[in-house]
């Protein structure tokens, strides 16, 4: 993935998203200093009972140490709740606005990253990084604050108590500091790596599940669970390299941070041998030191999650930052009279050796049609997808009414066009939402009628229960792929647009419902350039330009009759297809 240098850490960059909840945040650091505090004030109460009750034989200790010791609790607990709910609520509220920011961004990428990229990776991000990146966020500034606090006032209780003492325990700090030091990176890169294998999985898994019927017919069980076993078994090494350091990484801080209670053990009971420490300042130094132990370990672990947080907001980041389709035109067409002029267009898909358009030149004008025509591979779909611009040109330009793409904005561009590609792309909703989706405003019911009927689906519509508002699943499963194809041509007819791509939009169609579509697409294309690629020549007789083509070149350019009297590539393909149909009606004839 490109993607744009950007200096600021990931992590600074997630925090940039606080300031607006600051009000939340600083509510949360009180309810923490609250937990915090009373946590200290628990060692203090601990040892001045110890001092009450046992030495001055205070006989109200045994009334108000119980209630002192609850409310300190619900105090506690209270803190620990409002804090962490707060906190939740304001990762929350990012994630949501982070996973927006990546959803807009990615549906405006440039083509060739949409190519570049495996889908899997990118649902990834959305569902496992974004995830990761922002619950742990607020885990760690729980941590970071709470427990950081908790050690700060434990660590005051203590030097106040016994500085000489606390100060002995500091010699353990840099040992510390090297642990996690080492832990973080490590488990960082392990983080980024396992990033990328669930992205691969996600990816063998949606195209498995997808090409499940080619896979019971190929016999390719075995090939597809080897191909998942893969990614499943590295992704469970990953986790168990993760899980070893991570899990070497706390004992390691337990043991360190141990010694240094060893040491401090040692020095106390030394000194309350001889009488300088009395019962009541041990027991207080005792209880801060225990407690502040599962602070310690907790700050301790968060090293690891901040490592995890670093990677996984470093790999959201990366999809905000790729850069967008570049839009750097003025000019608002308003509504194209539909010229289009291809000037000596030169283009290279980015992972192919050769061009797939070489010094491309037509001149259309607006409401004629033009028929593309020639072998597989001989760059129809290019020229097509080239005119909404979904590709830019190497070399030479397009203009439209006369004025270069380049300098038109993107959207006035598309604005300008109904296409209906090779693939039909259609929604899990229902017909009607599939065919007003092209018209880009609110319609009325009656004119998505009005499309699907010159689409030719009203037999259809008519023949389902729910008519117009049937669900057609996924990709529109539940559709066959000649009604499917009708779908995404009224689709085109509803957005009414002034020019027009089909690009093989008749090649799964019956020779029927091919003949009612073409007797709409005729009407339709009164007023309208159309750009027609279609393989049955009999659809584009009618053409006012055919252009044959061969290896993105233009071989031939004239009429159905001209082109015949050249007698020359295309009468070549047009006498061979009708020679399939003579000979058709002759066997059926027999
Ligand atoms: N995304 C891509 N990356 C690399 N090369 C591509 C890509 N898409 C198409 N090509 C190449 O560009 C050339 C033209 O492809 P194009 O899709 O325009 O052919 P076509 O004329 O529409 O063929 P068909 O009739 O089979 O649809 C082909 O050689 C193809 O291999
Ligand atoms: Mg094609």
């Amino acid at each position: 993935m490109k993607v744009n240098p950007v200096n600021k850490e990931p992590l600074y960059r997630l925090f940039s998203y606080l300031p607006p909840y600051k009000g939340y945040i600083f509510l949360a650091l009180i309810a923490m200093v609250i937990a915090a505090a009373t946590s200290s004030l628990m060692a203090l109460l601990m040892g001045k009972l110890t001092d009450l009750g046992f030495y001055q034989k205070n006989g109200l200790v045994a009334i108000w140490a119980p209630i002192a010791l609850i409310g300190i609790s619900v105090l506690h607990g209270g803190g620990q709740f409002c804090s962490s709910y707060l906190l939740q609520m304001v990762s929350q509220k990012v994630l949501v606005q982070i996973r927006g920011l990546m959803f807009d961004n990615m549906i405006r990428w440039p083509e060739e990253t949409v190519q570049q990229e495996q889908s899997g990776r990118v649902v990834s991000r959305f569902v496992n990084e974004a995830s990761q990146a922002l619950s742990s966020a607020s885990e760690v500034l729980t941590v970071l604050v709470r427990d950081s606090l908790q050690v700060i006032a434990l660590m005051c209780v203590l030097l106040w108590h016994n500085w000489q003492l606390t100060a002995v325990t500091l010699v353990v700090a840099p040992f510390l500091v090297v642990i996690l030091r080492t832990v973080s990176k490590k488990l960082k890169k392990l983080t980024s790596d396992s990033q990328v294998t669930f992205g691969a999985m996600l990816n063998v898994l949606g195209e498995t599940y997808k090409s499940e019927r080619l896979i019971k017919v190929y016999d390719a069980y075995k090939f597809e669970a080897e191909r998942f076993g893969h990614v499943n078994r590295r992704l469970q090494g990953l986790t168990m390299r993760q899980q070893v350091v991570k899990g070497l990484g706390t004992p390691l801080t337990q043991l360190v941070s141990m010694c240094g209670v060893s040491v401090v053990v040692f020095v106390a009971l030394v000194q309350a041998q001889h009488g300088t420490l009395s019962l009541s300042e041990f027991v207080t130094y005792i209880s801060a030191m225990l407690l502040m132990m599962p602070a310690i370990r907790k700050l301790a672990n968060l090293n690891g999650t901040i490592a995890r947080m670093a990677a996984a907001a470093e790999s959201l980041f990366q999809m905000i930052d790729v850069p967008l389709e570049k839009d750097p035109g003025t000019k608002i067409l308003g509504r194209a009279k539909g010229k289009v002029e291809f000037r000596n267009v030169c283009y290279k898909y980015p992972q192919a050796l050769e061009p797939s358009l070489k010094d491309f030149s037509l001149k259309v004008e607006a409401g004629s049609m033009v028929a593309l025509v020639g072998a597989s591979g001989a760059g129809k779909s290019t020229i097509i997808n080239m005119i909404p611009r979904f590709m830019i040109p190497a070399s030479g330009e397009i203009l439209m009414d006369d004025i270069p793409q380049n300098e038109l904005t993107l959207a006035s561009i598309r604005e300008q066009i109904a296409i209906v590609t090779q693939e039909v792309m259609l929604f899990d909703d229902t017909i009607a939402a599939n065919i007003a989706f092209g018209a880009g405003r609110e319609v009325s019911e009656e004119e998505i009628m009005k499309a699907a009927e010159a689409a030719y689906l009203l037999p259809l519509i008519q023949s389902l229960p729910e008519g117009i508002n049937t669900r057609i699943g996924e990709s529109g499963a539940k559709l066959s792929g000649g009604q499917r194809q009708r779908v995404s041509i009224a689709r085109a007819l509803l957005k009414n647009a002034p020019i027009l791509l089909l690009d093989e939009a008749t090649s799964a169609l019956d020779t029927e419902s091919e003949k009612y579509i073409q007797a709409s697409l005729d009407k339709l294309r009164s007023g309208r350039t159309s750009f027609v690629v279609a393989h049955r020549l009999s659809t584009i007789v009618d053409a006012d330009c055919i252009v044959v083509l061969d290896q993105g070149a233009i071989v031939e350019t004239g009429t159905h009759f001209e082109l015949l009297q050249k007698d020359g590539p295309y009468a070549h393909l047009y006498k061979i297809q009708f020679s399939k149909q003579v000979d058709k009606h002759h066997s059926e004839g027999k």
